[in-house]
């Protein structure tokens, strides 16, 4: 796929970290870029600098999805690239937690909120999803554009936490060991329709949540920096930017999860 003007895309989670890297990659192309974001102070702004078109989704709305590929395609056209970021570790305000853990005064047995790991898995595997189905379905109205059958590229993002989750982390990484499960079955879904799916496992990623750990404990925030085999440093947002760009425009990637770490292998805490 040649990534030019004549082109549109969508990218989720596109007013912070790995999403905005990869919606300036693109913009630097030309390529027409929608950002969706619940963050309507973030994502205005976002869009504003880099020459894009903001529309306020939340990943989890189904009818905020829908009105957002309608404005995105008002704006620029059906896009024939999703790069879906939205996503995180979990939802405002709530912890994570062992799947039982101890209360260390009482020993009382505390359980994970089950809630809590819907709530997460909701957020990532399932927000993921719903833009998948509703952006294959406009790409499937689109011609071919190369001699392949071409129709489009849809990157996800995991992380590496679905294969080495950490203690702690039971709703993250299953949420997304789902988004890696699903990407070789969507690629073989949408193969007749020439459409390709691959998802990127961050390692440590230096966005925004990351660099807020830098000022609150820099002692950790070096830790991390140096648990990584090479390069010795936390991945930079363009880093992801590249690699989803290579699966977009590269024609022979797809069904792959691909890590992109660092040769880093998260200890179990
Ligand atoms: N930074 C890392 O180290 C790292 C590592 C592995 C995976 N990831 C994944 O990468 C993705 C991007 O993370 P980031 O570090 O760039 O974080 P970030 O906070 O910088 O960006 C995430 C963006 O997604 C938006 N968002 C969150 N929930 C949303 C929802 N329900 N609907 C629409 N928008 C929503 C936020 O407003 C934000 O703008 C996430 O899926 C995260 O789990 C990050």
């Amino acid at each position: 796929m040649i990534l030019d003007s004549s082109i549109s895309a969508v990218v989720t989670g596109g007013a912070s970290g790995l999403g905005a890297a990869t919606v300036k990659a693109l913009r630097d192309l030309g390529v027409k870029v929608a950002i969706f974001d619940f963050n309507p102070e973030t994502g205005q702004k976002k869009a504003a600098e880099l020459g894009a078109v903001f529309c306020q989704v939340d990943v989890n709305d189904e009818a905020a999805v829908e009105a957002g590929f309608a404005a995105a395609r008002a704006a620029n056209g059906q896009e024939r690239i999703l790069i879906a970021c939205a996503g995180g570790s979990r939802p405002t305000g709530v912890g994570g937690g062992k799947t039982v853990s101890r209360n260390k005064e009482t020993g009382e047995m505390v359980r994970h909120s089950t809630d809590i790991f819907e709530r997460v898995l909701r957020l990532n595997a399932v927000g993921t999803f719903r833009c998948i189905t509703h952006s294959a379905a406009g790409m499937m109205a689109l011609d071919p554009m190369d001699e392949d059958g071409c129709r489009g590229a849809i990157v996800n993002t995991g992380s590496v936490a679905a294969q080495d989750g950490q203690i702690g982390q039971v709703a993250y990484s299953a949420a997304k060991a789902a988004i890696a499960g699903m990407t070789l079955t969507i690629a073989r879904d949408l193969s007749s329709e020439g459409i390709r799916v691959n998802t990127i496992l961050p390692g440590i990623m230096a966005t925004p949540p990351m660099e807020a750990m830098r000022e609150r404990s820099p002692q950790v925030y070096a830790g991390l920096n140096a648990s990584v085999p090479f390069p010795r440093r936390l991945g930079k947002p363009e880093e992801f930017a590249d690699l989803a760009l290579t699966m977009c425009r590269n024609a022979y990637f797809n069904g792959q999860v691909v890590r992109l770490d660092g040769a880093i292998r998260m200890p179990p805490r």
